[in-house]
């Protein structure tokens, strides 16, 4: 499923950006209904809204395992019927075949399954594996938990192939992560519900909670209350049919992209509001973003058909962006977005930064030394750091014509893109356009659908 050849890409700055986008599926909220559905008891069907190529790992993985009856695609969505082998009192996924499974460049397809796997009992063990950027990513941050919980988990010096032999019961007990990660402390939730008791799982900041929203939601024993989630485990659980919401991370790109265009408006409706998500809307309003929120539930609360909030987003155009400083506990619940933010921060007049990112090094590619390379490249004064960037930004007189080596990284793609669009760089080149494909497939096709003709008086990169 790629909406773009090999060929590098062109993107020009455009004459306006208007209109409406109906984002492809959640990411995290599609890989977690997928796998947890496949865990519980009874059929569920999961509504998917183009779905990337990363949830499609995890789809193919529980086809593999057995747990998938059927996948239809109807009215522009993808229907997926699963049946899980979970019974009233554990969760299990099915024991199908599947002795090796592809997860390609998804690292939450390979950390959930690797929980899931971690507490069920098979005769052979199960091997996971990923693409070259996945096979350099760190396994051992959820390795070593599981196997503390008495799974067998054996890594390739710390990273994929990974091998599971899964034994039933686990064993309960706390956790103290030293990252805060949602794929690892998803991975570790999952294995608990077959775990023989209470297991308790802290982290050094809030992640993402879909993980326990959705589980919740089927009834397991599962709840988060701040930087502690805490499983009573064993617990079964009981299949729910869903539709997965709008990606508020794909949203971000057009966030972005309209505050950053001086002739911008933009609608995007069906986004998951999700609170530890939404922190791109709150720093891009601090930033003077114009951002309008529009939803019939109160800030956080699920919508009656997911265990997730759901509303629309409005942006338009924002003159005189201010510089931001971020760091801190805020940086985990706005992970994906970074590239994008430093796109912003670009525009921003005045000396922006950000701290305690790290874990940016080790996503899809060194997203630290991506993002710097290709500001400096822009013609912005940007240094990296340990853990971030530190840049100044402000308008350049005459945008500079960016070669986007991506690494085929999706999320450094589209931040390029959006810089070309919003014309904050000059015209830009992406190199690997289909990597895109990974979060947001049709991503090409939005751009240009609410992309305007370039104005006769604004060449390329003349509309800031
Ligand atoms: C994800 C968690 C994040 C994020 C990734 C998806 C998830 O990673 O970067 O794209 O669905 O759990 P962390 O494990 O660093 O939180």
């Amino acid at each position: 499923m790629t909406s773009a050849g090999a060929d590098p890409r062109p993107v020009m700055a455009a004459g306006c950006l208007r209109g409406e986008i109906r984002l492809p599926s959640d990411k995290s909220i599609g890989h977690r209904a997928l796998l947890f559905n496949a865990m519980a008891s009874g059929s569920a069907e999961v509504t998917l809204s183009r779905p990337g190529a990363d949830v499609l790992s995890t789809l193919e993985a529980l086809r593999l395992l057995g747990a998938v009856e059927a996948v239809e695609e109807r009215y522009g969505s993808v229907l997926v019927t699963l049946r899980g082998a979970g019974g009233p009192g554990a969760a299990q996924l099915p024991a199908g075949g599947g002795e090796r499974i592809e997860c390609g460049n998804s690292g939450t397809t390979m950390r959930l399954l690797c929980g899931a796997l971690a507490g069920r009992p098979g005769v052979s063990p199960i091997e996971l594996l990923g693409d070259v950027s996945l096979s350099s990513r760190p396994m051992e941050r959820v390795a070593g938990p599981l196997r503390a919980m008495g799974a067998e988990v054996v890594t390739t010096d710390g990273h994929a192939p990974l091998r599971v032999f899964g034994r039933r019961p686990l064993r309960q007990m706390h956790h103290d992560l030293p990252v805060a990660s949602a794929q690892v402390l998803g991975a570790i939730t999952v294995a608990a519900l077959t775990a023989d008791g209470t297991t308790t799982i802290d982290t050094p900041a809030e992640t993402r909670d879909h993980t326990e929203r959705l589980l919740a939601w089927l009834g397991a024993p599962v709840r988060r209350e701040g930087t502690r989630t805490t499983i009573e485990g064993p617990a079964g659980m009981q299949a729910r049919s869903l539709t997965v919401p709008g990606d508020l991370s794909s949203a971000a790109a057009w966030l972005v992209a309209a505050t950053l265009h001086p002739d911008a408006e933009l609608r995007l409706p069906g986004v998951s509001l999700n609170p530890t998500r939404i922190a791109v809307v709150d720093v891009l309003r601090e930033m003077g973003a114009d951002i309008l929120v529009v939803s019939d539930e109160p800030a956080g609360a699920p919508s009656p058909s997911s265990p997730e909030p759901v509303g629309d987003l409005v942006v338009r155009s924002a003159a005189n962006l201010r510089p931001i400083s971020l760091g801190g506990l805020r940086v985990a619940s706005l992970i994906d977005e970074l590239p994008l933010m430093a796109v912003a921060m670009a525009a921003a007049t005045g000396v922006s930064e950000l701290r305690d990112a790290a874990e940016l090094r080790v996503k899809e590619s060194d997203r630290i030394a991506q993002v710097v390379r290709h500001l400096v490249a822009m013609g912005v004064d940007a240094e990296e750091l340990p853990d971030g960037w530190r840049l100044t930004g402000g308008r350049r007189s005459r945008p500079v014509p960016l070669a986007v080596t991506t690494g085929g990284d999706h999320r450094i793609g589209i931040a390029f893109a959006v810089a070309a669009l919003s014309g904050s760089s000059g015209e830009a080149t992406i190199d690997q356009p289909a990597c895109v494909d990974v979060s947001y497939p049709g991503f090409w096709d939005d751009l240009e659908s609410i992309s305007g003709p370039v104005r006769a008086s604004a060449g390329a990169g003349a509309v800031r």
